[in-house]
């Protein structure tokens, strides 16, 4: 059950992006590009300051974990060893009359038919047996077939065949392919992770929802190696096993069963993960998406149906949010992508990809955390936004909000504006901030509540006879009065 079902609509929610800097359309002067999106000055700190906090989470404040920043082109041969040249596919069907492109499963979507098995006969037999039409014109549905989603390019002066390269789908190749230059990193030891984040292109047939579905997006995804006979030996579990969440079995989906409330140590002492070190990730993955203000009860941890794997995978769970506009939708994905990759590169390589482990070698199995860094925005901003008196309030959790602190003269009228540079200049260094002198001091209250400020300081009459200000809290509204030479160590209290 949800239990905040918050009325919000995609549209409010795209509007204040573009209103207030968040993120726009690409390209909009011609039309836009179907896909691809730009971000504002408010949206790139945002953004930023998400990614940045991955980063402490999961790379600085590990032993276990290194980071790499890879190319986005690779080696031709490297997608060939995925499987991405011949299984990164979606099912396309096209209308005969308007000649409209759709994913086979979305048309389905649009008639109201659910899919539970996403099998391409599956697909094909629903559109038959339900007669479904093309969703823009009504016209008569093609037969489905294959439409790999990799963007190509040419590299070199000669565009042809021999020379087709391509965008990376995803980061994780790059882990893979330099995994025996990490070795030496983890000093020949397992478990050990290699972390990446980075932009990926898929040639999507229908972007859509806003930057829910791009053809250019970022994410930040985990490469984690660990001993396939130690699978079920992870010594953080502790830190995990209490965290609560609804949890979708494949079984609960197929016998048309709700999602169900469990720890994770439970779920994990009830069989539900591929092992324990899958059961930790997923719940290290909920840790972070708490930490950056996702309710819990927004989220909800979704087991693939067999016929949904991806093709380098035994068992994923996806972690889907409750988008209020669109439903349940997929923010992360938790594979288990056991020796796949490795095993493919090293025969399509012929090198040796194991590490020698008290005189083992060992060929180790992948735990895959993939976030979609746009997703994850995505659904940061759904859960902050809030009404209040008909305004808009981004409640962002102070972490992550683009400015920490506005400064604010009551009047704008000396020595109300000097006394504000004063402070503003004070505190600019230390914390993302900005001074606001235009309109009334409402009119910057609410403007800075928008953007999602926590904290907006303000000079007033008592300023200028005893060096105090007001600290306002954005979401409760209250204020509290401090010595302006006491602000830097209460806010940083507050912040923190
Ligand atoms: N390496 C694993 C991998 O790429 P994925 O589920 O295909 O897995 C990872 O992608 C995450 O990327 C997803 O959980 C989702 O959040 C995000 N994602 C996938 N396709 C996307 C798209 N077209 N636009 C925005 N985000 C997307």
């Amino acid at each position: 059950m949800v239990t905040k079902m918050k009325e919000l609509s995609l549209e409010e929610l795209v509007s204040l992006c573009k209103r207030r800097g968040i993120i726009f359309p690409n390209s909009e002067i011609y039309g836009s590009y179907a896909g691809f999106f730009d971000w504002g000055p408010i949206g790139v700190e945002l953004r930023k300051n998400i990614v940045d906090y991955w980063w402490d989470f999961f790379v600085r404040s590990r032993d276990d974990v290194f980071g790499m920043y890879g190319s986005i082109i690779m080696h031709p041969k490297v997608w060939e060893a995925s499987g991405h040249v011949e299984r990164f596919i979606d099912w396309l069907v096209e209308c005969k009359s308007c000649h409209s492109r759709f994913k086979a499963e979305e048309v389905l979507e649009a008639a109201g038919i659910k899919v539970s098995d996403y099998s391409p006969e599956n697909h094909q037999r629903l559109i038959i047996e339900n007669n479904v039409k093309c969703p823009v014109c009504g016209g008569e549905l093609s037969e489905i077939r294959k439409f790999n989603l990799m963007l190509e390019t040419y590299i070199g002066a000669v565009k042809s065949e021999e020379n087709i390269a391509y965008l990376r789908p995803e980061t994780a190749q790059g882990m893979f392919v330099n995994f025996k230059l990490f070795t030496v990193y983890a000093r020949n030891q397992l478990p050990f992770g290699i972390a990446q984040i980075g932009k990926v292109f898929r040639n999507e047939i229908s972007p859509r929802n806003f930057i829910f579905r791009c053809r250019e997006f970022e994410i930040a995804e985990i490469e984690y190696f660990i001993d396939p006979e130690k699978e079920n030996d992870c010594p953080f579990f502790k830190e995990v096993e209490g965290i609560t969440v609804k949890i979708w079995t494949k079984e609960m989906q197929k016998n048309d069963q709700e999602p169900k409330e469990m720890s994770i140590g439970d779920a994990y002492n009830e069989g539900v993960f591929s092992n324990q070190w899958h059961a930790y990730w997923v719940g290290k993955s909920l840790e972070w998406l708490m930490d950056i203000g996702l309710n819990i009860e927004h989220l909800r941890a979704r087991e693939h149906l067999e016929t949904e794997l991806s093709h380098y995978s035994i068992q994923t769970f996806d972690i889907e949010y409750y988008f209020p506009f669109l439903g349940w939708k997929e923010i992360e994905g938790i594979a288990n992508r056991t020796n796949y990759d490795l095993r493919r590169h090293a025969e399509f390589s012929g090198e040796k990809l194991y590490i020698t482990m008290d005189g083992k070698k060992i060929m180790p199995h992948v735990i895959e955390p993939s976030w979609g860094v746009e997703r994850v925005v995505l659904a940061v901003l759904t859960e902050a936004y809030s009404k209040a008196e008909d305004r808009v309030v981004l409640k962002l959790v102070p972490k992550i909000a683009p400015y920490k602190v506005g400064v604010y003269p009551l009047l704008r009228r000396e020595p109300f504006i000097q006394k504000a540079r004063e402070v503003y200049n004070m505190l600019k260094r230390r914390f993302a901030c900005f001074l606001d002198i235009s309109g009334s001091i409402g009119r910057r209250y609410a403007r800075a509540d928008e953007i999602g400020v926590p904290f907006g300081i303000t000079i007033d009459h008592q300023t200028l006879e005893d060096n105090t200000v007001t600290i306002r809290f954005r979401d409760s509204k209250e204020q509290i009065r401090v010595r302006i030479g006491e602000l830097v160590e209460e806010l940083n209290k507050l912040l923190s």
